[in-house]
């Protein structure tokens, strides 16, 4: 069965932008697995721009709720992140300047931090997973990495497909990278920039045993959400 992780990063994205606790990130991490998410995936970022410490950690210690952190390399957070013990965590590139995660590990330049990293990690009995751009070298440097998984970056993909421009390259790509890294033993999940389409296309490769989607859901989610919270607040008024 494929699993579904839910990205709820942008539930505080909101809940910043008025600098109070509503909407709180935890309840929607509770929620979200109530309705049937396999994971949800929190990003701890350098700049705090969403998810804070306090959350991290809140949503890390509810019981029976599997939480992914993704985490850059930077020692302040990796050290964050071993304290507060995730069920999983995915290394993820940061550039301060960027809106979101923009591509993949440069697994060459980051070899040796990242191997120290995913040690630490898996001596903890954390899954690890590293967010890779669909090339078959970065494959086989994560084998020698030691990962249990790698997260395939889906954002080129999903920018063709919605541009209706030809994905079929691109999709090769996932696909030779997915197979290889099933081949080695290792877990392949996508993410970035999936919406229902996108998704829909990529579950035709099989090696593909999760997606971690976050920005589409909760967009989408506003607008199913608006026709009850109206329909509350008339009768309230009424
Ligand atoms: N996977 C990883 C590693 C990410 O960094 C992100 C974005 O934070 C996602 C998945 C989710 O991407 P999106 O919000 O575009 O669905």
């Amino acid at each position: 069965m494929r699993r579904l992780g839910v990205n709820i990063d942008h539930v505080a994205t909101l809940r910043n932008a008025r600098g109070e606790y509503h909407p709180n990130p935890l309840d929607a991490a509770k929620f979200v697995k109530k309705i049937g998410a396999d994971s949800i995936t929190i990003h701890l970022r350098e700049d705090r721009r969403h998810i804070n410490d306090y959350d991290a950690k809140k949503i890390c210690s509810v019981k029976g709720l599997a939480v992914n952190l993704e985490i850059s390399t930077n020692k302040e957070i990796v050290k964050k992140a071993l304290n507060i013990k995730p069920n999983y965590i995915c290394i993820v590139p940061e550039n301060r300047k960027e809106i979101t995660t923009e591509g993949g590990l440069d697994l060459i330049k980051n070899k040796k931090i990242i191997k120290e990293i995913i040690f630490k990690f898996k001596k903890k009995k954390i899954r690890t997973s590293l967010f890779i751009n669909p090339s078959i070298n970065d494959v086989k440097i994560s084998k020698e990495l030691s990962t249990d998984c790698v997260e395939i970056h889906t954002g080129k993909i999903a920018n063709l497909i919605k541009s209706k421009k030809r994905y079929l390259n691109e999709f090769n790509k996932i696909k030779k990278c997915s197979v290889l890294a099933k081949k080695m033993g290792i877990e392949v999940h996508a993410g970035h920039g999936l919406d229902y389409k996108t998704t829909k296309i990529l579950t035709k490769i099989n090696h593909i045993k999760e997606f971690n989607i976050g920005h589409f859901i909760i967009g989408e989610s506003v607008f199913f959400g608006l026709k009850k919270i109206i329909h509350n607040f008339k009768k309230i008024i009424r």
